[in-house]
């Protein structure tokens, strides 16, 4: 499990990317140069070419030209990191999650890596946006994954009387930079039946850029995963949930994940809001797989079209027959089948047969998949740190 040691391997892999960034930096002209920078993309560092305005633009496979710098603003925050424990028992700094996020100053400039001991953590948490470079590490093997659960709805009323809305019905809300958790489980148990309206009931929403999660797992049922906006990693996560469970405008890279459905009639995996061409922004399932029970005859799309120019593709997974024959749903509007980017690429199972799908659905090429196979479709800059 994560501990001490791993992240003195991080500042050591940081250290080490410095140095070689430079020599990456001076010439991407020759072809193997270009293979070396995309192994060394797939390693995990990214492409930049300024720290801030460029952070969210999509690097392009032959990104030649540009110079390679790691984003200091996090390189300064893993060398000066701070732990703190979280005990329900009283063992630790804080019996809640809540105290720490608390305990932890404005516009922090740490990573602030809180350890959480298992248990069941009945709590709100919202980490805002003043409070980036926090990470949350659950301690533990397996079976017993700290849990921080809730049941908030879309239609709930909140402290001004007012619904609460999909927005601010999830369990765990993230609006900071730089977040990553680590064996954790976040939860909305919140009873539900399928499409029933102000049912949305989030478990987590990310709205914060450069994120990453792992070893993660997100129930739900409605709306299990706010992939609201920002660059972002999974991986080895679980998803589970009914209707439209990962779902927003985020630029995401799942690799690993189980995807589960527990949806009772037709519903979608997910809901990708690519609003217009020019938004970066999109779902990326590598090495995946979607599962799930056809209780009530139902089935899934893959991805159904909330924005215009919605976007989503699934490589190398594993599709079960829980997958529908058409695989992609337009959401009643036609208009979108020249907008909406679908794509599968080498994956199998019997949910990935071609033979009923939507004329509209991609199956890509080599070429058209490799964007959407290394993390380098997350790109901005050297922020993705494994622990
Ligand atoms: C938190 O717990 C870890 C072990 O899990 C320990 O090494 C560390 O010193 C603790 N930190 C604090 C601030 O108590
Ligand atoms: C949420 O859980 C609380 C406490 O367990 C319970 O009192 C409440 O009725 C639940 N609300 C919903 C909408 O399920
Ligand atoms: C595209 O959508 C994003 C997110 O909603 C918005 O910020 C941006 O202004 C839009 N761009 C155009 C050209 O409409
Ligand atoms: C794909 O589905 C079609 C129609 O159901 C079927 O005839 C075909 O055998 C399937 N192909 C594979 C490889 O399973
Ligand atoms: C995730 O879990 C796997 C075992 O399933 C383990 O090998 C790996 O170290 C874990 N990753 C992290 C970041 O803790």
């Amino acid at each position: 499990m994560a501990s001490k040691p791993h992240f003195q391997a991080i500042l050591f892999l940081l250290s080490l990317s410095c140095l070689s960034l430079e020599s990456y930096s001076l010439n991407l002209e020759r072809e193997a140069d270009y293979h070396k920078w995309i192994s060394w993309h797939v390693n995990n560092f990214r492409k930049k070419t300024s720290l801030e305005a460029e952070s969210t633009t999509r690097a392009p496979p032959g990104g030649i030209g540009s110079k390679l710098v790691l984003d200091t603003k996090l390189r300064n925050a893993e060398m000066n990191k701070v732990t703190i424990n979280v005990s329900q028992d009283g063992a630790g700094n804080f019996k809640t999650i809540r105290e720490a996020i608390g305990s932890i100053p404005l516009h922090n400039t740490r990573r602030v890596i809180v350890f959480i001991k298992p248990g069941v953590y009945r709590e709100k948490i919202a980490v805002p946006r003043t409070l980036p470079f926090v990470t949350f590490i659950g301690e533990s093997s397996g079976s017993d994954q700290p849990t921080i659960t809730g049941n908030d709805t879309a239609s709930v009323t909140g402290i001004d009387g007012r619904p609460l809305k999909t927005f601010q019905s999830a369990t765990v809300a993230i609006d900071a930079n730089y977040f990553v958790a680590v064996n954790m489980k976040f939860e909305n148990t919140a009873a539900h039946e399928d499409g029933f309206v102000g049912g949305q009931a989030v478990a987590l929403r990310i709205s914060g850029t450069k994120a990453a999660f792992y070893n993660c797992s997100f129930y739900g049922a409605q709306d299990t995963l706010y992939d609201h906006k920002g660059l972002h990693y999974f991986n080895n996560c679980f998803i589970q949930g009914s209707v439209d469970f990962i779902f927003g405008y985020g630029q995401s890279l799942y690799e690993n994940c189980n995807l589960n459905s527990i949806g009772k009639k037709v519903t979608s995996v997910t809901a990708q809001k690519r609003t217009n061409a020019t938004l970066e922004s999109g779902f990326s399932f590598k090495d995946s797989k979607v599962t799930g029970t056809r209780s009530g005859g139902g089935g899934v799309y893959l991805g159904r079209a909330w924005g215009d120019y919605s976007r989503v593709v699934f490589s190398y997974s594993y599709l079960d027959t829980i997958v529908l024959p058409q695989g992609w749903s337009d959401w009643g509007d036609p208009t979108r089948h020249s907008r909406v980017y679908y794509g599968e690429y080498k994956c199998s199972g019997p949910g990935a047969n071609f033979t009923g799908r939507v004329p509209w659905a991609r199956v890509l090429t080599d070429e058209e998949a490799q964007p959407f196979l290394g993390t380098y479709y997350i790109s901005g800059d050297a922020w993705l740190i494994r622990p």
